[in-house]
């Protein structure tokens, strides 16, 4: 390549907030979030993720179009967006629409106040996403806002309060809240209820007050700055960035540009930089020179020519859709079918954030096998010019365009000019499909563009293309196909010929990359009989088909739609003479949502840099099990600014570690046991020199035998974690002898990760005095970090602080496997003796932290004609990873939710927990407790099938009475669950759902409708039962204003604002009075961690016991002054020298269980609840829709109502990830391929229920906790089980259509993958998996 002119740089000019920032060292490879964050220190926008798939770091970019002549205001990632793209824009972050000080804007108050923000972490992208929508449209259609959030992600909310909050933007919801069904207002159809139910003591209350908000009023918004108009206006001149590694620049004119790649053939053209911008960060790929192109009008231009319209290499998806969706509008329909083609694929393809910027040429130059448009392209026949500086060529977009993966016929100097798309003529038709794991924003598994033209007036087959991504390295044609049904009929006969030649030409090796290859090539016959039905369809509309399509068959060419969501939440208002200032039991915001909303509540990575502050990149293994032989330092040292490699050597203390025992290390010392474990860590000045530095690190390893991957691996092997735990109730003898009949199962539960929007994080700060440090930490366990932190180092526990002020979420994830980083950069920050921090990037925690545990579940089940089951032999398999970590407990909890709510007469529950080569798996919300349910539900299922019998009914037959007693000998007190399941069966309309869905399933064969009732019951302690302890620290200041530390921390949940509601109702004064800051261990000491759903519970009676101290202590002085107030007291105490600073501590009493005598109390209670929920499938593809799910959840006498509702439908979509969506896939070695949310996909907003009900159980105190509350965090998780039920019941009508009857294995979680195998038909039968054991999958499931 050329030397590229270095000789000057050009100033970037930009505004952010309505301020101008002059840039004059504008870094290439800077994106702008870290430009924000780091230089700007504007941390609202957060960084989840950096490839674009989370949403969190979205901010609006405006800017001038001198085309158009307006000015485009735009949602985008700031993590990809490079900071040199956006010269002479306008940069808005969430900081610059509002303030807590200042004034919230509406869209900040509505997410907060309709309790859509818990742990924040998403909140400042969702605004933001909604911000730009309200900016370019200030009354949006339900449909806009759901688009408009396409590309964010929240892992807390369940999305439904948001949801709830915005729809009070929309048009038709002005003046009323509307949440409830149909259009009837919400409080309407609760007041209903409530009068059905018969109870006149309690009033409703809705959770919010819509009247309370703030008009939207778009005249106040910030104004695009009049300066960049004038900038905007001026002739554009050819720019130059130039950057440590890649120089940046935007030519001037088209002739500029196609000089410039004729100077330098290798330098890489970026428009949205969506695709360029995930290769530098993830693959390391380096492009020295990058040419940005996206100013050029040539490529910009959109024309109508006689063929159709051309549309140049740079326009955004965005505007491609909008032009064609106006073409659509006012064409006639038989000329659009291609255009209508592209607006389907559009409006799944990633979110709006990308399709804001990602361009049609980079979409075709990436030459992705999985491109959505790709596709459509080939088989429409569509036409590319190419340009360089010798001329133009016009190259036909066919099998020849894509010459191999990635790589097209395009030369090193030309560039993608502009692309026709056509018009179809009559007689012609055309239909694209997707299939992807989720329907929003994922990426493809098979898509396919699929064109027929008829010769005129017939249904003959004159010409064929059908195009298809997923099925190779390429996008490709199935020419051969195509070539055989030229000159058919269009009739079954086609169609079943079609189908076979399809699957003869549409092959993939057994060991294909990407896998699930039995699914992918049943979906290319799938998806071509969805093409058939469309056609035929369309033909007999036109009088050219014999037959239309059949009535049942219909609903197969339905494309999908989805009705907007609505919701209805019941909960008991507080009783009437409750004091105003009393706020137990009300819908209280939490208390952080306004200062999340604004982006001004910090979490860890928010703090300020110190001044000689590092930056840590982790060194992880790439070999599942070998021995270290060398670590080559040397290029990583040659980085500019790193400053040290650390390894085991440098670890003053012990390099023994872990959270039970010490069975792990900080650092690796000779030996790696996974893929992902840490061998050492890179600290660099910054951020990009530290991670840069860390790739460079060159380890030579010894491989070692046996690598063990899967349970299975570990059943042959025997490599088990020892103890073995057993629970056994009965004769397990005699209860088979007694059952009519006996069945066998197996099921497989995947793993999970948390996906907590933050990822881990420590700062730590050595305090160069007596080994002092002091620790900033996203964890749920400061006294473990503290701990473990001061047995690397060496020194007393007492030397070391750790701080949490809140998590970005948490889910278990940071209980245990967040000192594994905290450990290493304290060693790293007392090496270099300066503050040292490090946040993980998404794909690091993936890789290195572990999630759930995968469980596999074998079973014997014996039970009567009758359903009632007599004897259950079960064993459980779990993967536990690398190291013991928190293992042993959550087998544990899996056995002591074995029998779910019923009462199993003869009961045997034996766990074994896997010691595997994989990064070690930890806890995560319900600890084991829904695995083991899990399998409780799937035998279940079994019984009713095996005896013909309706699951609900088998399930009711088999459940606990009041006062029956477990496997475990814990007697039943308090049992609601019978009232939470009359209830979900009244609410839920169950009797009559299941009648029209037996109609629905008549009528249509390739959908189906399912619906499921599912019960649970979660015990309430740690099992541990040292851990049922807490320590509270309440001061109370002179001008009466209180302070609280407790031991929990705060990770969305809520717990700080329950403890302030408790401390509120305690001393008897409004909660505005009291505030909680931090969680640190030099104010309590010892804490557990935030756990086990119990923290409520403990640190609440922490806290009201240190609150009762200090009111004794007062009560003197309100005796002598009655008429006084709290300030009054407080004085009069302070000047009398009192004590006003006191601590509480709790005790859970009566709990320990021995598992040798199966005895003694593992709990000290247990929460209920019950979901029903109805899916629908679509047998063809293995999608499907959640459409509707009621939960009724006992939760005592709820704290906080809005609060509680939040945890119920936040762990239930946690839940629905769990068991329908999410799948970590590993290769053979125990490779991690599903690294981040592009390959892991998470539940978005488009999968909650269309109409989700929960109620709150009334008139249920618990008298084991505080104020007669329960706990919430855990125990719903598993009522998702409702979901996987129901598609399992789905899925059984479809088999029995298809004559396959009686009991099957579904393993979790139910992916389309699995649905579609499961759902047996003749397409099925055309692709048959490949033969295990005859080759090498590219994925095993662990
Ligand atoms: C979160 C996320 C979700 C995504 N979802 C989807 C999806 O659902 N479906 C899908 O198909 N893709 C998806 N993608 C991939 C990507 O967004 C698209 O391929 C996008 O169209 C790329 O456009 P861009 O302008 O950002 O490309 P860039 O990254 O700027 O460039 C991509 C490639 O095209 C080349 N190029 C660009 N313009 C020209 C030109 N005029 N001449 C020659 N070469 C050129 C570049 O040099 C580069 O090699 C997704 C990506 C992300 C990050
Ligand atoms: S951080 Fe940008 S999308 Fe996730
Ligand atoms: S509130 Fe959305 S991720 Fe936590």
């Amino acid at each position: 390549m050329e030397e590229i002119n270095k000789t000057y740089q050009d100033d970037l000019i930009l505004f952010v907030n309505g301020k101008k920032i002059v840039e004059k060292n504008a870094e290439p490879e800077l994106p702008l979030l870290t430009y924000l964050r780091k230089k700007l220190c504007l941390t609202g926008a957060k960084l989840g993720c950096a490839e674009g798939g989370c949403g969190a770091c979205t901010v609006m970019v405006s800017k001038f179009d001198s085309d158009r002549k307006i000015i485009v205001h735009k949602a985008l990632n700031a993590c990809l967006a490079p900071v040199c793209s956006l010269h002479l824009c306008a940069v808005t972050t969430v900081e610059g629409i509002g303030s807590v000080a200042r004034k919230l804007h509406p869209v900040q108050e509505r997410i907060a106040k309709a309790h859509g923000s818990q742990c924040g972490f998403c909140t400042p992208g969702i605004v933001m996403s909604m911000y730009a929508l309200l900016r370019n449209n200030a009354q949006p259609t339900m449909r806009d806002i759901e688009e408009a959030f396409q590309g964010n992600l929240c892992r807390c909310t369940g999305y439904r309060p948001i949801l709830e909050g915005y729809k009070t933007f929309t048009k038709q919801q002005k003046g009323c809240c509307l949440r409830g069904e149909a259009g009837v207002c919400h409080v309407i159809s609760v007041q209903k209820e409530e009068t059905q139910s018969g109870d006149s003591t309690n009033s409703v209350q809705q959770l919010f007050n819509p009247s309370e908000f703030m008009p939207l009023d778009p005249t106040q918004e910030i104004i695009f700055p009049p300066e960049l108009m004038s900038l905007s206006k001026q002739p554009v001149r050819e720019l130059r960035f130039i950057g440590e590694r890649v120089q940046w620049i935007q030519p001037s004119s088209l002739a500029n540009l196609l000089q410039l790649k004729a100077e330098n053939p290798a330098a890489k053209l970026v428009v949205g930089n969506t695709e360029v911008g995930i290769e530098m960060k993830f693959k390391n790929l380096l492009y020295p020179v990058i040419l940005a192109p996206a100013y050029i009008p040539e490529l910009n231009s959109i024309q109508y020519t006689e063929n159709g319209i051309v549309f140049g290499a740079c326009v955004t998806l965005t505007l491609l859709g909008d032009v064609l969706h106006t073409a659509v509008d006012e064409l006639p329909s038989y000329q659009t079918e291609v255009f209508q083609a592209v607006l389907q694929q559009l409006r799944w393809f990633a979110g709006q954030q990308i399709r804001n910027v990602a361009a049609i040429g980079g979409n075709i130059m990436t030459a992705s096998p999985i491109s959505d448009l790709n596709p459509v392209f080939m088989a429409a026949g569509c036409k590319l010019t190419l340009m360089s500086k010798e001329g133009i060529r016009v190259l036909p977009m066919d099998d020849k365009f894509f010459i191999d993966y990635r790589k097209t016929a395009l030369k090193p100097e030309e560039i993608l000019l502009c692309i026709e798309i056509p018009y179809t003529k009559k007689g012609q038709y055309f239909s694209a499909f997707k299939q992807s794991s989720r329907k929003e924003d994922d990426i493809a598994i098979v898509t396919c563009g699929m064109n027929v033209v008829f010769l005129e007036g017939s249904n003959i087959v004159q010409d064929m293309h059908l195009s298809y991504g997923g099925m190779g390295p390429t996008t490709v044609l199935a020419s051969a196909t195509s070539r055989r049904l030229v000159g058919r009929q269009w009739d079954d006969t086609l169609m079943q010929d079609a189908c076979s030649f399809l699957a003869e030409e549409m092959t993939l090796s057994p060991c294909a990359p990407g896998g699930m290859v039995a699914y992918r090539r049943t979906l290319t016959v799938s998806l071509f009989f969805k093409f058939f039905l469309t056609v035929q369809h369309k033909l007999a509309q036109e009088d050219l088909s014999a037959e239309d399509v059949r009535a049942d068959y219909a609903s197969a060419i339905d494309l999908s739609h989805m009705d907007s969501p609505t919701s209805i939440q019941l909960f008991q208002a507080v009783p009437s003479g409750q004091k105003v200032d009393d706020m137990i039991g009300r819908p209280i915001m939490h208390l952080s949502a306004m200062k999340q909303a604004t982006g001004e509540a910090v979490y860890c990575d928010d703090i300020p840099c110190y001044e000689n502050e590092l930056y840590l990149a982790l060194v992880t293994s790439s070999k599942p099990h070998a021995y270290i032989k060398s670590i080559d330092t040397s290029d990583a040292m040659a980085v500019p600014g790193v400053v040290t490699f650390v390894c085991d050597q440098d670890i003053p203390g012990s390099n023994k570690t872990g959270p039970a025992v010490y069975d792990e290390t900080v650092l690796a010392e000779d030996k790696v046991t996974c893929v992902g474990h840490i061998v050492g860590a890179v600290v660099a000045d910054t951020q990009a020199h530290a991670q840069r530095a860390a790739k460079a690190v060159r380890i030579s390893y010894e491989d070692l035998q046996p690598v063990i991957v899967t349970i299975q691996d570990a059943i042959a092997s025997e490599s088990f974690y020892q103890p073995i735990r057993t629970i056994e109730r009965g004769d397990l003898t005699q209860g088979f002898q007694e059952a009519d009949n006996i069945l066998q199962g197996e099921i497989h539960i995947g793993g999970q990760e948390h996906f907590y929007l933050e990822t881990n994080c420590t700062v730590a700060v050595p305090r160069g005095e007596d080994g002092e440090m002091e620790l900033f930490v996203s964890t749920q366990s400061a006294a473990k970090t503290q701990a473990l932190v001061a047995k690397a180092l060496g020194v007393p526990a007492s030397h070391i602080v750790c701080r949490v002020k809140r998590m970005g979420g948490g889910f278990g994830g940071k209980e245990s496997r967040s000192s594994i980083l905290s450990t290493v950069v304290a060693v790293a920050a007392h090496k270099v003796k300066r503050p040292v921090r490090c946040m993980l990037d998404r794909e690091e925690d993936m890789l290195v932290t572990g999630g759930r545990h995968p469980f596999f579940g074998r079973y014997k089940v014996g039970f009567k004609r009758n359903g009632k089951v007599m004897a259950v032999d079960v064993t459980y398999y779990s993967n536990a990873g690398n190291s013991a970590d928190l293992s042993l407990s959550i087998m544990e909890r899996a056995l002591f939710h074995m029998d779910n709510c019923y009462n199993i007469p003869h009961i045997r529950g034996t766990g074994y927990i896997c010691r595997t080569n994989l990064p070690s798996n930890t806890a995560f919300r319900g600890f084991g407790g829904p695995q083991g349910m899990m399998v409780t539900e799937s035998w279940m299922n079994d019984v009713a099938l095996a005896c013909g019998l309706a699951a609900e009914q088998v399930r009711e037959m088999n459940m606990y009475k009041q006062g029956d007693l477990t496997p475990f000998h814990q007697r039943l007190e308090q049992f609601t669950i019978h009232r939470c399941w009359q209830e979900c069966l009244t609410i839920s309309d169950f009797c009559q759902r299941k009648a029209n869905i037996e109609l629905y399933n008549k009528q249509h064969r390739w959908t189906k409708r399912g619906l499921s009732i599912i019960p649970t019951k979660f015990g309430i302690s740690f099992t541990a039962v040292f851990l049922n302890q807490a320590g509270a620290l309440v001061h109370i200041y002179t001008d009466g204003s209180v302070l609280i530390t407790h031991g929990g921390t705060e990770m969305g949940q809520g717990l700080h604002t329950k403890m302030v509601q408790v401390a509120s109702r305690t001393l008897e004064i409004p909660s505005t009075k009291i505030h909680i800051s931090e969680t640190s261990t030099n104010t309590v000491p010892n804490t557990s961690p935030t756990a086990a759903s119990a923290s409520s519970d403990l640190n609440g009676m922490a806290v009201y016991n240190a609150c009762k101290t200090l009111l004794q202590r007062l009560e003197p002085y309100k005796a002598r002054n009655p008429t006084g107030c709290w300030e009054n007291w407080v004085t009069a105490a302070y000047f009398d020298r009192v004590n006003l600073s006191a601590n509480g501590f709790y005790k859970t009493p009566d709990l320990g269980y021995n598992f040798e005598t199966n005895s003694g109390h593992p709990f000290n209670y247990f929460s209920y609840g019950v979901a029903v929920s109805e899916v629908e499938i679509d047998c063809l593809t293995g999608s499907h829709k959640n459409l509707h799910t009621s939960i009724v959840m006992d939760v005592g006498k709820s704290l906080n109502p809005a609060l509680d509702i939040g945890q119920v439908e936040g762990a239930f979509m946690q839940g629905v990830g769990l068991f329908t969506l999410e799948e970590l896939r590993y290769s053979s070695q125990g490779y991690l391929y599903t690294r981040g949310p592009g390959m892991y996909k998470i539940p978005a907003f488009g999968d909650i229920p269309t109409e989700l009900k929960v109620s709150l159980l009334r008139d249920a105190p618990n008298d084991k906790a505080i104020f007669s509350s329960k706990a919430v965090g855990e125990p719903p998780l598993f009522l998702a089980a409702s979901v996987f039920y129901a598609i399992k019941d789905a899925i059984t009508a479809a088999r029995t259509d298809a004559g396959v009857l009686g009991p099957f294995r579904l393993d979790s979680p139910a992916t389309p993958e699995r649905i579609r195998n499961a759902c047996q038909d003749t397409f099925t039968k055309l692709c048959p998996p490949p033969e295990p054991g005859t080759y090498a999958p590219w994925d095993v499931r662990v």
